[in-house]
């Protein structure tokens, strides 16, 4: 069924789609119960907590990358909470304890720093390391946590073995928007590097990056990989973490033409943002399908879509349409659901920093500190 565009009085709108929500949780699930493996929804890529419910019905919980996404996981879902932040702060370590069933540190320095502190807050909480497999296919280096120098998890080198009995598990994050394929060479230098670990971990965190819901994914294959993976190392258990899987295709940002202006092309000036609303567009960057448009010139009218920001690179990309743009008409952008309103609003759920002014005296004020509540209130 597709959304009848007339209901939006509103622009722009992102319009999560349950139905196209379910159907992917569905599948992870299929994995979840042929695999054995357990799938929680990484809150950076997809927190659209007035879904909780639904994702509470397929996945075991949630990954969190900090205290407010922490908190978000435990008061919207209440299943299975895992915290990871490259690095932990003394003043939110202990309600980050409380909070989570399981603490991934980045580092042994980490490790050593906290372990006490949160067995003390949380005696039965799991303690686990992130280390980098230094293997991965990521296409491009913003989004490859094991390019050179990166700060993601503890190389081979940096291994302490001194950690071991005060964890529990393996982390990995090694993909971005991949196959099966590029899982299993991220598994064999995981398992060349750090395979005599594993017979003493409780489990082994796969991390995200699975294109699991998109078309041509063969779930058949990772399910095997997973079920062989356990059978080498007796049984232990997997987690798996996606985010843009759990969001993936499953709704539109929905925005209106401002203006069209005219330098040289046609460009359309939007009620929404590249740089605010779509920023992966900018980033990454990729090209937004925009429903009933082609490639320009494919079509009889090209236009520039562009944003309504300063910023001189906010354009979303040349499109072309069987009819002339109108102002008002609706421009929607497909597939926006997932590290869109995630990035509008404080991405992995960081702090906002605090806003201060400095009086010619030398004294400092400030006056406006962010909050948890500050983080959930803009999210849904
Ligand atoms: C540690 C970790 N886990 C899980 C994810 C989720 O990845 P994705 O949304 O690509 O599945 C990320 C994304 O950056 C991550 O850094």
């Amino acid at each position: 069924m597709s959304i009848d565009f007339n209901q939006v009085q509103e622009t722009p709108v992102y319009i999560c789609e349950l139905e196209k929500l379910e159907n992917n949780l569905k599948i992870l699930d299929r994995i979840q119960k042929e695999s054995g493996a357990k799938v929680i929804l990484a809150l950076k890529g997809f927190a659209m907590h007035s879904t909780f419910d639904l994702v509470a019905k397929y996945l075991h919980g949630c990954t969190a990358s900090g205290l407010h996404e922490a908190r978000l996981a435990r008061e919207g879902m209440n299943k299975e909470v895992h915290t990871y932040a490259p690095a932990f702060k003394h003043d939110e370590i202990k309600e980050i304890a409380r909070l989570s069933n399981d603490i991934v540190f980045n580092s042994p320095s980490q490790l050593f720093l906290f372990k006490d502190i949160v067995k003390e807050v949380n005696p039965s909480i799991l303690l686990s390391l992130r280390i980098n497999p230094e293997y991965s296919e990521s296409p491009v280096d913003l989004y490859n946590p094991c390019a050179l120098y990166s700060r993601l998890g503890t190389t081979k080198m940096n291994f302490d073995e001194e950690v071991l009995p005060y964890i529990d598990g393996l982390n990995f994050h090694a993909l971005c928007e991949q196959d099966v394929s590029a899982l299993e060479g991220v598994l064999k230098a995981f398992e060349k590097n750090f395979g005599s670990y594993i017979s003493k971990m409780k489990y082994i965190n796969f991390g995200g990056g699975h294109h699991i819901t998109k078309k041509g994914y063969d779930v058949d294959r990772l399910i095997q990989v997973i079920k062989d993976f356990r059978l080498r190392h007796n049984n232990v258990k997997v987690y798996l973490e996606p985010g843009e899987a759990v969001g993936w295709q499953i709704g539109v940002l929905v925005s209106s033409v401002l203006d069209i202006v005219d330098n040289g092309m046609k460009i359309a000036i939007l009620d929404t943002s590249a740089e605010a609303h779509m920023p992966d567009t900018l980033a990454m960057p990729y090209r937004a399908e925009v429903r009933g448009a082609s490639e320009a010139n494919k079509k009889k009218y090209t236009y520039k879509l562009a944003g309504n920001t300063c910023l001189a690179g906010d354009i979303m990309g040349d499109y072309s349409f069987d009819k002339e743009l109108k102002i008002g008409d609706k421009i929607i952008f497909e597939d926006q659901i997932h590290y869109t309103f995630v990035k509008n609003t404080t991405f992995n759920g960081i702090k906002l920093p605090s806003l201060a002014l400095c009086n010619k005296q030398n004294i400092l004020k400030i006056v406006k500190d962010f909050t948890y509540e500050d983080y959930k209130n803009r999210l849904s």
